[in-house]
């Protein structure tokens, strides 16, 4: 079954000024699909509305086979989760397991049957010694595993991720990204969409869906999409490939001067 199945979705902020023009897509259940696209592209957007967060949205939209209609939203908006970029906005409360626990009080779980949700998804996303523990004495990475495991709580059938690694350091992207590798182990039938600006994670992924101001411009697997060169680079999304290319060269004892920074100026270097 298609998790998420969306045809001809138009929307528009502002009528004058289309944001999603003609999307259609369609992600099969237990997916891990990265969605790329230079800023502005309307990544955010999308995300926004598969989470059934705006009305006027225009085309054939099912979420877990529900019509994206009001009468579901609150249906659909219970078997998902979103994660945002910013780790310092994702908390509401002043330690880690009352923040974990404020989404189940929400839905009026039980206070006897919280305990051992609570624990066992901060077991599962690395964060069980951190119950009492302050947000803000935790690193970026933490914070962004909390939050996740917040959304793990309400047993999500999907993750929507938002950028939430772009803000962490190295070491918290790695840490989310193996969380995520984790999860797709302990539940395979986790759907997860993740906007990222990282190649390394898009690698990862079954699934890699390019938009381009509006537009579905690629959908394929990461191999299959990252072998359009000449279209990446038409939507300003070469410059992770031409920093891997470098990195490349550099192994291989070929010298490139700092002052060059995408692949034509590369060629040219390189043919002079
Ligand atoms: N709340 C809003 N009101 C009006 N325009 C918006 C709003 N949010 C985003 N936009 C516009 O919609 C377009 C797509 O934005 P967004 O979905 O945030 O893109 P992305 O996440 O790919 O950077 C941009 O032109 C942006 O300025
Ligand atoms: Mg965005």
């Amino acid at each position: 079954m298609a998790l998420i199945e969306i045809n001809n979705l138009n929307f528009a902020y502002d009528e004058e000024r289309p944001t999603l023009k003609n999307i259609s897509l369609s992600i099969e259940a237990g997916k891990y699909v990265a969605l790329i696209g230079h800023n502005g592209s309307g990544k955010s957007t999308l995300a926004k509305i598969i989470a059934g967060l705006f009305k006027k949205v225009e085309g054939d939209i099912k979420i877990f086979d529900l019509p994206l209609q009001k009468e579901n939203l609150v249906k659909i908006r219970s078997q998902l989760g979103i994660v945002f970029q910013n780790p310092d906005n994702q908390f509401v409360a002043s330690s880690v397991k009352e923040d974990i626990a404020f989404g189940l009080e929400n839905r009026a779980i039980p206070h006897d049957e919280m305990d051992p949700i609570i624990n066992e998804v901060a077991e599962e996303v690395g964060m069980e010694k951190f119950l009492d523990a302050a947000p803000e004495n935790l690193s970026g990475g933490q914070k962004q595993r909390v939050a996740i495991a917040g959304t793990l709580a309400m047993k999500p059938r999907l993750l929507l991720l938002d950028e939430a690694t772009s803000m962490l350091d190295p070491r918290g992207k790695k840490e989310i990204l193996n969380l995520i590798r984790k999860m797709r182990k302990d539940n395979p039938e986790l759907t997860i969409v993740s906007i990222t600006h990282d190649v390394e994670e898009a690698a990862l992924a079954d699934e890699v869906i390019v938009l381009n101001d509006g537009e579905i411009v690629l959908h394929g697997t990461p191999e299959e999409v990252f072998a359009h060169r000449d279209i990446l680079a038409q939507v300003r999304l070469d410059a992770p490939f031409f920093d891997s290319l470098v990195v490349a060269l550099k192994a291989e004892g070929v010298a490139v001067p700092d002052d060059i920074k995408d692949i034509k100026a590369l060629e040219d270097y390189l043919c002079r």
